[in-house]
């Protein structure tokens, strides 16, 4: 009895401080600023695709918008901010930064951490991975992702911040699957990194006009 108590006593010491760490490794985010950033139809002129980030971090605040813009509840019934066919919401997306892989969940507006591997490197300080839970020949998640990726360009054009969709990823897709801890039934899509513009975005209007 006396060993079982003490065997008990190690696994509370031992462990428990190990599984405060990793909760305390999730991201409880801000609300979303509804009111920041450029009228829609300004962020429409300006969206583009960008590939070249400076090395400026995204602040908490920032990418609390970011993840929410790209599929956040937007309704007290949980809609999201991104159409889904079917009313499916079969996207989710992680964010990878510096700190390692986070799953974004909507529903508590937090991220929770995965792991601290990197998602590959990136000149760019965050990169969203957009998935999709779907059978081998469903065509729907495949455009629910694209709406969630417009609504990341949208987001960044409007934020002053810079993106572009790819089909490409930033190393091997079963590698990163694995490291997001990605079911069986579920797909990599794109992935969108984000950041500040390295150089200052070109005026497609001024290029237009030479
Ligand atoms: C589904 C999809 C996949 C894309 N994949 C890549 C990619 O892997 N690498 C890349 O540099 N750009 C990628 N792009 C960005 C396109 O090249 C870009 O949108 C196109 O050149 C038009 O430029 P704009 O976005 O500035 O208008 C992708 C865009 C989409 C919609």
């Amino acid at each position: 009895m006396k060993k079982l108590f003490l065997a008990l006593l190690a696994v509370c010491f031992f462990c428990l401080p190990a599984l405060a760490a990793q909760k305390t490794n999730n991201i409880k985010l801000p609300a979303p600023q509804l009111t920041k950033g450029k009228t829609i139809m300004q962020a429409l002129s300006e969206r583009q695709s960008v590939r070249d980030w400076s090395k400026k971090d995204l602040d908490t605040q920032t990418l609390a918008n970011l993840v929410w813009a790209a599929t956040g509840v937007n309704r007290p019934n949980g809609k999201r901010t991104n159409a889904t066919a079917m009313d499916l919401r079969e996207i989710d997306i992680y964010v990878c930064n510096k700190n390692g892989a986070y799953f974004y969940n909507a529903k508590k507006h937090m991220l929770e951490f995965i792991t601290k591997e990197s998602c590959g490197e990136d000149k760019a300080p965050v990169i969203i991975f957009i998935t999709a839970k779907a059978k081998e020949d469903a065509t729907y998640p495949y455009i629910d992702a694209g709406i969630v990726s417009e609504n990341i360009y949208l987001f960044a054009s409007g934020m002053g911040l810079a993106t572009v969709a790819r089909g490409t990823m930033p190393m091997d897709k079963a590698k990163i699957a694995k490291l997001l801890k990605l079911g069986a039934d579920t797909k990599l899509i794109l992935n969108h990194p984000v950041g500040y513009a390295q150089s200052e975005k070109k005026d497609s209007k001024k290029e237009a006009k030479k």
